[in-house]
């Protein structure tokens, strides 16, 4: 079989098919990334770099820069990002990039997979009519075609691909039962969908639902921090609610491939389709995209306190990274509170022990806390709360913090 993307989809799923005893090509078109893998070093939080090499060791994995590389494959799984582009619009030029390298490798009896997370009607309005007439087979009789969405959480210990049910669908009939096979094969708990739009919109669903939930957090923690009553109390409070409330927590605004961008697929996807607007969801993506301006107020009004303005200030900020002991800096809020400061003309200081890279850009990560001359701070942003951080030495230093993620107790804290 063939993965095409080796990333936080992909590489998991490669590796759980060798692990199947699949002969397993894996597609990486990143140079660096692709080098990684013939390696058998692992960028992923997720994927120890042991498991890499033994999966190289069976001989049954084999990374490769390009689709020409592959020869004889009877299911291709396609798990490349799908972004935004600049103007918001989905931006599925990876996809189709994939589309076009896998033509001259599809014969009769193979299964394609679209996994990467898109709008409904992707899989059969576009993939599977620009297959067939691109090789002229017949879908649902030579070439089995389906869209089954990834719900890998990086940094989940508890739930993973073996352990979490994954929705399969078909174009047909006949492409379901043979996508459901492929899973199944690899023992992993499908749940068939009677079409691939239906899954298309399930997948949106789940993440649209995190979405708005996290923003109505988000807004109410707004309103909250300056009527000055405690959020996390409340949320802890009716969280004891045994039915009909489910907790969710305020943070710095969201981050990753996910999050802030598929429930724009599917706002857009309705005003495209049925000329309907999704008015929560898209004020939903405009609460969580505003969260880090939040954050930075509260740092300006802490500051102002102490008698500071933000070009005078030198400001630590804890955690680059969206989300706890994950290295991904993927539409990272934490990216644009530093942004703000450094555009309010603070000097601002970068703690991140967990991403790979020592800059990002223009912005230079030190690697703990015991980097940096804690005396010379004046405010500390705790943005993403790794666990290897020693917070600690922040206390006792007695640097004044904002605690965006509930972490720090104490009276130099504040916690939005
Ligand atoms: N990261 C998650 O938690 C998650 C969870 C569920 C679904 N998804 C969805 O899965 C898809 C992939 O996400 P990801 O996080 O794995 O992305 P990623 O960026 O980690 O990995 C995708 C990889 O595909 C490679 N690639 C791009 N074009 C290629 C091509 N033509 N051929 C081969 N490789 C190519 C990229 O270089 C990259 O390494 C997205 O649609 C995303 O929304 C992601």
């Amino acid at each position: 079989m063939a993965v095409l993307g080796q990333g936080y989809v992909g590489l998991p799923l490669a590796l759980a098919a060798v692990d199947a005893g699949l002969s397993v090509t894996g597609v990486e078109v990143d140079p660096r990334r692709h080098e990684a893998l013939l390696r058998g070093q692992s960028y992923l939080d997720d994927v120890p770099s042991e498991r890499l090499v033994a999966a190289l060791a069976t001989g049954r994995y084999r990374p490769v820069d390009d689709c020409v590389h592959l020869s004889d494959i009877d299911v291709a799984v396609i798990t490349v990002p799908t972004p935004l582009t600049r103007d918001d619009q989905p931006d599925l030029g990876q996809v189709l990039a994939c589309l076009d390298a896998l033509v001259p490798h599809l014969r009769p009896g193979v299964v394609v997979v679209l996994e990467s997370t898109t709008y409904p009607g992707t899989t059969d309005e576009l993939v599977a009519p620009m297959l067939a007439e691109r090789t002229g087979l017949v879908v649902g009789r030579d070439l089995h075609i389906g869209f089954s969405p990834e719900r890998i959480d990086p940094g989940n210990p508890t739930f993973t691909l073996g352990n979490t049910p994954k929705l399969v669908s078909g174009v047909t009939a006949a492409c379901r039962s043979a996508v459901d096979e492929f899973y199944r094969s690899i023992g992993v708990l499908t749940v068939p969908v009677s079409g691939t739009r239906e899954a298309e919109f399930a997948k949106l669903l789940e993440n649209t639902f995190r979405l708005v939930n996290i923003a109505l957090v988000n807004e109410v923690a707004e309103y909250a921090h300056r009527r000055g009553l405690d959020i996390w109390e409340s949320v802890r409070a009716a969280g004891t609610k045994p039915f009909g409330f489910m907790q969710f927590v305020p943070g710095p605004g969201v981050g990753g491939h996910c999050i802030p961008i598929d429930p724009r697929y599917l706002s857009w996807e309705s005003q495209r389709s049925v000329g309907l607007e999704l008015g929560l969801v898209e004020h939903a993506l405009g609460v969580n995209r505003r969260r880090p301006e939040v954050v930075v107020q509260v740092a300006v009004d802490e500051l102002a306190r102490r008698g500071l303005v933000p070009p005078d200030a030198h400001v630590l900020l804890v955690g680059l990274a969206y989300k706890k002991n994950v290295g991904d800096l993927r539409e990272s809020p934490s990216l644009r509170v530093h942004a703000l400061l450094t555009d309010a003309g603070a000097r601002v200081t970068v703690v991140d022990p967990v991403i790979a890279a020592p800059a990002h850009g223009d912005v230079r990560v030190l690697r703990g806390i015991a980097e940096v001359e804690l005396g010379d701070v004046d405010l500390a942003i705790l943005v993403t709360d790794h666990d290897d951080i020693d917070y600690a030495a922040l206390v006792a230093a007695g640097v004044p913090v904002v605690d965006t993620r509930n972490r720090l107790t104490g009276t130099s804290v504040v916690t939005i």
